[in-house]
């Protein structure tokens, strides 16, 4: 495995390779040095989660990192390409992580360098080392990861993260339920690519008629950065607001996942209840990304 560029590209046993290499780094069973390697980390989109859990994972780990978040101080403001730049960092680190609001914009990059390429978001498209943290995260609650009930919510339209992870899922005998305004469905390709593979899923507007038979209840946010109109993000922001008093009659094994940051799409009373798996989820990405380094690095 060179780079990690989509769902798509990954099999079966990798993505197992990935998940109990995760949990072997959480229980101290496998501990990968990575002293005198670089991770070069070039977010010019924001981030919180994902570019801080890299630099952790790659600390954790024993190696460095040189950072860019943004553009402001580049030389990108002087009109360099996004080849070029990369082609410098190439001579600087031993793997990139990349996220870009141009969607291909990490494979891109990986036929421009010669070190391996982690694709940390490239706009409306993939967010694969989510979705691998996601799967960690489902595992970890449910205690395997076929035959489960997972409904999606929110932006299903420009959310990478529920693209990836359907596609992640796709091979569990999963049964999807995709829950959203109309204007925010998931998008078609998507779909035929689910009924070729036969993937159960249904479409929906209402989460009161799936949440009692759900495992995993996935939130996203409705992604206002990627809406032309912001009159059309306007009318569909308040669309979903899970709260407390939704989980009453829910299965006992019932987690809320979300990749976060969220808006006000989880009310803060889900906190507290022994539904919620956010942090947690979030937590978890440490000790995937983790994996993911060494993986790519040839360490493990
Ligand atoms: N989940 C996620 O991608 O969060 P950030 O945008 O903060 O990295």
């Amino acid at each position: 495995m060179n780079h990690l560029i989509s769902m798509r590209d990954l099999t079966k046993a990798e993505i197992q390779q990935f998940i109990s290499t995760a949990a072997k780094i959480e229980k101290g069973e496998l501990q990968p040095d990575l002293t005198g390697r670089v991770m070069g980390a070039l977010f010019f989109e924001p981030s919180t989660r994902t570019h801080l859990s890299f630099e952790t994972a790659m600390k954790r780990l024993g190696g460095e990192v040189i950072s860019m978040s943004g553009t402001k101080g580049t030389s990108v403001e002087k009109g360099e390409t996004l080849a070029d730049t990369v082609k410098v960092i190439n001579q600087y680190s031993d793997i990139i992580v990349i996220r870009h609001a141009l969607e291909g914009a990490a494979r891109y990059v990986s036929e421009q360098v010669t070190v391996p390429v982690v694709n940390a978001g490239d706009g409306a498209n993939q967010h694969p080392t989510q979705s691998l943290l996601d799967l960690y995260s489902i595992y970890k609650t449910q205690n395997r990861l076929t035959g489960l009930t997972i409904a999606l919510i929110g932006d299903l339209k420009y959310g990478r993260t529920v693209h990836s992870l359907v596609h992640a899922l796709a091979h569990t005998q999963p049964k999807f339920y995709f829950i959203s305004p109309p204007s925010l469905q998931m998008p078609r390709y998507i779909k035929d690519e689910l009924r070729e593979m036969k993937v159960d899923f249904e479409e929906g507007e209402h989460v009161e008629d799936v949440i009692n038979q759900l495992d995993i209840l996935y939130v996203t946010r409705i992604q206002r950065e990627r809406f032309a109109d912001p009159v059309d993000y306007e009318r569909v922001k308040n669309a979903y607001v899970i709260s407390r008093a939704l989980l009453q009659n829910v299965k006992p094994n019932l987690k809320v996942l979300h990749p976060l940051p969220r808006v006000n799409e989880i009310s803060t009373d889900v906190d507290q209840t022994k539904y919620a798996y956010y942090f947690q989820q979030a937590k978890n990405g440490v000790f995937m990304r983790q994996a993911i380094l060494s993986i790519l690095l040839g360490e493990i």
